[in-house]
């Protein structure tokens, strides 16, 4: 079972909608080839956000995998698409594996795949010329399993999207003195082994970029920045405790304090003009070859 809950997967998704840069999904869209299905896998899926956000904006027929390693959001996935498919006049049906959907634009059909990617990813087959996907992942990962995914894209000609990797920007005007530990911490702790190995945390968009390019890719890269102001009230206390949670984790974290910080944010959250910056990227990359 992941440590990502629906709720916290629910509260991201229109934020995630809002913040991804639409020019490299238009780019990707110019680049599939009219009338044949896709192909997408999406690495490490949750409950199926970026499915939901790509399968209209692409069009046509495709064919999806979501893989995640916990059972629990790939069975919400199937539910909160279903009530989604409803929500855009789009015809939904389980099938034996997962659900398919007939809407105006597109018709998809998603396979969904529970599969530990860090031990297993060998076993996780895509076929040529794939959509290779992801969305929030990347700082998850460790340098080693992300070669193994670029090698794997670039053995099979694969386009790769990855949208919301975390750059390690986190600001909350008006500033706290306190705001530059937790800071630190937080991005400290993102280092952390997440189940891949160390993970990339705040170093990922650049390494992504890199690896990509080491393997023949041409690379895109855009920001995807969160900005959340009072709308976003519920998602902006999930982060103040998420930070001081991650936070209080490290060694040396000055519990004192960060339960002072924590105290001084969520009142500062009522006061207009409070805004919280979090730092993202998305990143298009396609064989520079093609
Ligand atoms: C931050 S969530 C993003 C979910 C989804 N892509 C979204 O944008 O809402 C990261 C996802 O990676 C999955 N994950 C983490 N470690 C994994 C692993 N070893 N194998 C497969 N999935 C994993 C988690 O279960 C979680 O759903």
């Amino acid at each position: 079972m992941s440590s990502f809950t629906p709720k916290w997967l629910a509260a991201r998704e229109p934020v995630d909608a809002r913040s991804r840069a639409a020019s490299l999904v238009d780019s990707l869209r110019e680049r599939l080839v009219p009338h044949e299905a896709l192909a997408a896998v999406d690495l490490g899926a949750g409950t199926g956000a970026n499915f939901r956000y790509l399968a209209p904006r692409l069009g046509g027929l495709q064919h999806w995998q979501l893989v995640d390693d916990d059972p629990r959001l790939l069975a919400a996935a199937g539910n909160l698409t279903r009530a989604w498919a409803e929500s855009l006049g789009a015809a939904y049906s389980e099938t034996e594996n997962g659900f398919a959907l007939a809407g105006k634009s597109f018709e998809s059909r998603v396979r969904l795949v529970t599969m530990n990617l860090a031990a297993d990813l060998a076993e996780l087959a895509w076929p040529e010329s794939a959509l290779v996907t992801g969305s929030a992942l990347l700082d998850l990962v460790s340098e080693s399993w992300l070669r193994r995914v670029a090698a794997r894209c670039r053995d099979s000609t694969a386009t790769v999207l990855f949208a919301l990797t975390y750059d390690g920007r986190m600001h909350i005007q008006p500033a706290d003195a306190g705001d530059a530990q937790v800071r630190m911490l937080v991005n400290r702790h993102q280092r952390t082994d997440k189940g891949f190995g160390p993970a990339l945390g705040p170093t990922a968009p650049d390494t992504a970029a890199k690896t990509l390019a080491e393997c023949g890719y041409q690379v895109v890269r855009e920001p995807s920045d969160w900005r959340l102001g009072s709308d976003d009230q519920e998602l902006r206390a999930m982060l103040l405790d998420g930070w001081s949670r991650a936070a209080a984790t490290l060694e040396g974290a000055d519990h004192g304090a960060l339960e002072l910080w924590h105290n001084r944010r969520s009142r500062a959250l009522d006061n207009p003009g409070t805004e919280f910056l979090v730092g993202h990227e998305d990143l298009l990359a396609w064989p520079a070859a093609l």
